[in-house]
C-alpha cells in the first residue's frame, strides 16, 4: 500500500531546519516589540466573505487562489490567504477603537493560497505580518519601512531593495481608473480573456497579468503616480523625505500596484534578485478605507507582510555562499594556459585567496557556468593569447565588469583588489 504524502505545496519543517525559523522569529519579536508592536493571533479559518470583501472580488487571490469550502453546516469558510483582513476584523469585533490612539499589532503564522508550487512559492506558507491602526501621518509610513529594512538586516539578509510607490486616494483612483480604461479600450481586443474582463470590472488589476502579450500592450499605459491629487502628492513627498532623514534607502517604482484591492497611497515591496521569479520577500502599504468597508469605524491603517519561506531560502543561500564560495575561479583555454592557471592558482591559495579552477580543459562556456555556480566574486580568464602577452582578464561577477591585468604580479594585484572591497 502507498504511504500517504503531505499535500502538494504544503511542507514539513523538519528539526534540522527549525533553527532558521526560530532565529527569524526571535529577530522579528525583538525588532517589532522595540517599535511598540504587540502580538495578536487570529484563527486560520474565517468566513469567506471577509476575504472577498477585504481583498477584493476580482483579485487573483480571491478569484483563483482561495482555499474555500462549505463546512458541515453549509457555512462558507476559507483558510486565510493573508492576515490583514483578519486583524482588521478582530479590531472591529473587539471594539478596539474605544481605546483611542495608535495600535500596533503583529502576527506570525501560516497562510494558504492555491498557487502553482515552485521554489519560494507554496500553498501553505508563513508570514510575518505587521499592522498599525489610527495614524494618517506620513511619519508612520516611513517608520514602518525603516523598521522593515532594520528587520531584514537583523534577520541577516543583505542585498535587498526597497521599492516604493503611491496609489493615490479613492478620488484620484477613480479619475485614473477612467483614464486607464480609455487607454485599454483604445488598445483594442488583443488582451487575454482575464484582462478583457478586468477592463470592465477593475482595470487596475490588468497590471497583475502575467501573459506576455498583455505586458507588451501595457508598456506605455498611463501611470497612476502621474495622476494623483495634491494631498496624495504631499503625503508621498513627506514619506520620501522622512525615509531619507532616517537613512533608509529606497527606489520609487511606479510598477508596484500590489495584488490586493485595499491599498491607497503608499505601497512598497522588498525585493531580491536571488530567488528567481519569486523576487518579493515582503510587501505592504496603506489601506485607509478597509476598516470602513468591513463595517467598522473610519480608522486609517497600514501594514506589511514578509514570506518566511523566502527568508529561510535566502539565509540558507547566504550561508552556503559564505562557506563554500571561492573568491576566485581560474578559467583557462588551451593546454599551456591551463598549466599556468594551475600553478598560479596554487600561489593564490598560498596567499590565502580561496581559488577554484578547471583541471580538465573544458570549454570556456562550461567553465564560466561553473564559475557562476561556485559564487566566486572574481573569474580570472587566461587563454593562449593572454598568456603570450603575459596578461590575464579579471571579471568581477558582482559588478559584471572586466579588466585586463599584467600576469606578473597578479597575486599582489588580487590581494590589493580584495582588500578594497
Ligand atoms: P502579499 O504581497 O500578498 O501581501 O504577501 C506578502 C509576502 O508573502 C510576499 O512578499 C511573499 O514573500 C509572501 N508570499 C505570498 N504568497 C506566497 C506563496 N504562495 N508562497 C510563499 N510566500 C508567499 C499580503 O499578504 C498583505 N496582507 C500584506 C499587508 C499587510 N498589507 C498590509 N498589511
Amino acid at each position: 500500500m502507498d504511504a500517504v504524502q503531505a499535500i502538494r505545496g504544503m511542507n514539513d519543517i523538519l528539526p534540522e531546519q527549525i533553527g532558521w525559523w526560530q532565529g527569524i522569529e526571535r529577530a522579528t519579536r525583538e525588532v517589532l516589540e522595540n517599535f511598540g508592536y504587540c502580538e495578536i493571533r487570529t484563527p486560520i479559518a474565517e468566513k469567506l466573505e471577509l476575504f472577498a470583501r477585504g481583498i477584493g472580488e476580482s483579485t487573483d487571490i480571491v478569484e483563483k487562489e482561495m482555499y474555500a469550502f462549505a463546512d458541515r453546516n453549509g457555512d462558507w469558510l476559507a483558510l486565510r490567504p493573508e492576515a490583514t483582513a483578519s486583524i482588521v476584523r478582530a479590531y472591529i469585533q473587539h471594539g478596539m477603537q474605544a481605546d483611542p490612539g495608535l495600535r500596533k499589532f503583529y502576527q506570525i503564522g501560516p497562510m494558504f493560497r492555491h498557487e502553482r508550487p515552485q521554489k519560494g512559492r507554496y500553498r501553505q506558507f508563513h508570514q510575518i505580518d505587521a499592522e498599525v491602526f489610527g495614524l494618517e501621518s506620513p511619519k508612520i509610513d516611513a517608520e514602518m519601512m525603516h523598521m522593515l529594512s532594520l528587520l531584514v538586516e537583523r534577520i541577516g539578509i543583505s542585498g535587498v531593495a526597497l521599492n516604493i510607490n503611491t496609489l493615490g486616494c479613492a478620488q484620484c483612483r477613480q479619475i485614473y481608473r477612467q483614464i486607464l480604461k480609455d487607454f485599454l479600450v483604445a488598445k483594442g481586443d488583443g488582451f487575454c480573456g482575464d484582462c478583457m474582463r478586468r477592463r470592465e470590472t477593475n482595470p487596475l488589476r490588468v497590471f497583475d497579468c502575467k501573459v506576455e502579450g498583455c505586458g507588451q500592450l501595457l508598456q506605455d499605459a498611463p501611470r497612476l503616480i502621474d495622476h494623483i491629487c495634491d494631498d496624495c502628492r504631499a503625503h508621498f513627498d513627506a514619506v520620501k523625505d522622512y525615509l531619507e532623514k532616517l537613512g533608509t534607502r529606497y527606489t520609487v517604482n511606479p510598477g508596484i500596484v500590489r495584488g490586493l484591492d485595499y491599498y491607497v497611497r503608499t505601497t512598497f515591496e522588498v525585493i531580491t534578485d536571488k530567488l528567481g521569479s519569486q523576487s518579493a520577500i515582503g510587501g505592504g502599504g496603506r489601506y485607509d478605507g478597509l476598516m470602513r468597508d468591513l463595517g467598522g469605524p473610519d480608522v486609517p491603517a497600514l501594514g506589511f507582510a514578509m514570506g518566511m519561506e523566502r527568508l529561510v531560502l535566502l539565509l540558507q543561500q547566504e550561508k552556503e555562499m559564505a562557506h563554500r564560495a571561492p573568491r576566485c575561479f581560474f578559467a583557462s583555454l588551451g593546454d599551456k594556459a591551463g598549466e599556468s592557471a594551475f600553478l598560479l592558482a596554487q600561489q593564490l591559495r598560498g596567499q590565502g585567496i580561496e581559488t577554484e579552477l578547471d583541471y580538465e580543459g573544458r570549454s570556456l562556456k562550461s567553465q564560466m557556468r561553473r564559475a557562476d555556480k561556485s559564487g566566486a566574486r572574481y573569474v580570472l580568464i587566461l587563454g593562449e593569447d593572454e598568456l603570450a602577452r603575459r596578461e590575464v582578464q579579471l571579471r568581477d561577477m558582482l559588478t559584471k565588469t572586466q579588466r585586463i591585468l599584467p600576469l606578473e604580479n597578479i597575486v599582489e594585484t588580487l590581494l590589493a583588489t580584495d582588500s578594497e572591497q
